[in-house]
């Protein structure tokens, strides 16, 4: 019988999990071990800071309900949200364009509306039209593609935070036309904080981080065939636009409200974007995230 230590209590535990029958849990539990270990050495952690990680644990799960996934916002503001997004890019067959965090406000089953209609119920501020066209990574337009938007309204606010979830508005569905062309009209979003009523908040609190996201509208694009791509446009403009709390900003994302005589409403700002989809494979899809409701029903 070995007296085990600091260092060779970590043999052992990947012993006990050795016989894991599968090879995909055992890679991740291994991983998981080595590394937590590895960080209770690095940092000496006590165990009052062990019992402090275990009930700041407990408080994410309990801040979660069927409208608020906390551990995901964890997951964004450590950035590792952002690295499995990169991870799934680089995993790609080919380029599509880049995509961003899903976030915990994506819902199923918003409104579906028609090309040009506007995303909002009662506009109070400027109204935009978001206008472009979705191929495939060679410049092929992919007609009947299903363009999912959802988005802060001008106050910075999702429906679910102005509304209770009770109803919809800031998001709807629509698909291209036969040319892969989509446009519809919406308000600026207004940059926001992430929720910092709970414990993440508390926790980025506690970094001296100022918790916002700069505006941006959200994007999920699915084509038959092809990768699903979830991404969000960032305004430059934003102050934000440098210093997203859930690093999900790529200069590749970054766009402008502006006068555009190729829009196809006349007499409004516009936003020109051109998504490219890439051919998935069997079985694939781009989503990192999902609707909390729906994680929330596969808990129970
Ligand atoms: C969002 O963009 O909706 C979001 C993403 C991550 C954390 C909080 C909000
Ligand atoms: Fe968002």
């Amino acid at each position: 019988m070995q007296d085990l230590d600091e260092l060779t209590v970590t043999d052992a535990a990947l012993a006990q999990m050795a016989n894991t029958s599968d090879p995909r849990l055992k890679q991740l539990m291994d991983a998981a071990v080595r590394h937590l270990h590895a960080f209770a050495r690095e940092v000496n952690l006590t165990p009052a800071e062990w019992l402090q990680g275990i009930q700041f644990l407990t408080a994410v799960g309990q801040a979660c309900t069927p409208l608020r996934q906390e551990f995901i916002l964890l997951a964004d503001v450590l950035g590792l949200s952002a690295v499995v997004n990169a991870l799934h890019d680089k995993k790609a067959r080919e380029l599509g364009s880049q995509s961003s965090l899903l976030g915990p406000f994506y819902r199923e089953g918003a409104p579906d509306l028609a090309l040009g209609d506007c995303i909002v119920e009662k506009p109070t501020a400027e109204v935009i039209t978001v206008y472009g066209q979705v191929t495939d990574n060679a410049g092929a337009p992919i007609p009947d593609a299903l363009i999912q938007v959802w988005q802060t309204s001008e106050r910075g606010l999702y429906d679910l935070q102005e509304r209770n979830g009770e109803t919809m508005d800031l998001r709807a569905n629509f698909r291209t036309g036969p040319d892969g062309r989509y446009h519809f009209r919406t308000v600026r979003p207004l940059g926001y904080s992430i929720p910092m009523d709970g414990p993440v908040g508390a926790m980025v609190k506690a970094q001296n981080r100022h918790g916002f996201r700069p505006s941006h509208i959200h994007f999920l694009i699915g084509g038959e065939g092809f990768r699903e791509l979830v991404t969000a446009l960032y305004f430059g403009d934003d102050v934000n636009i440098g210093s997203d709390t859930v690093f999900g900003v790529s200069g590749s994302l970054v766009v402008q409200a502006q006068d555009d005589p190729a829009s196809p409403i006349p007499g409004l700002r516009a936003v020109h974007y051109d998504f490219r989809l890439a051919k998935a494979a069997p079985g694939e899809t781009g989503r990192v995230g999902a609707d909390p409701t729906k994680l929330a029903q596969a808990a129970e």
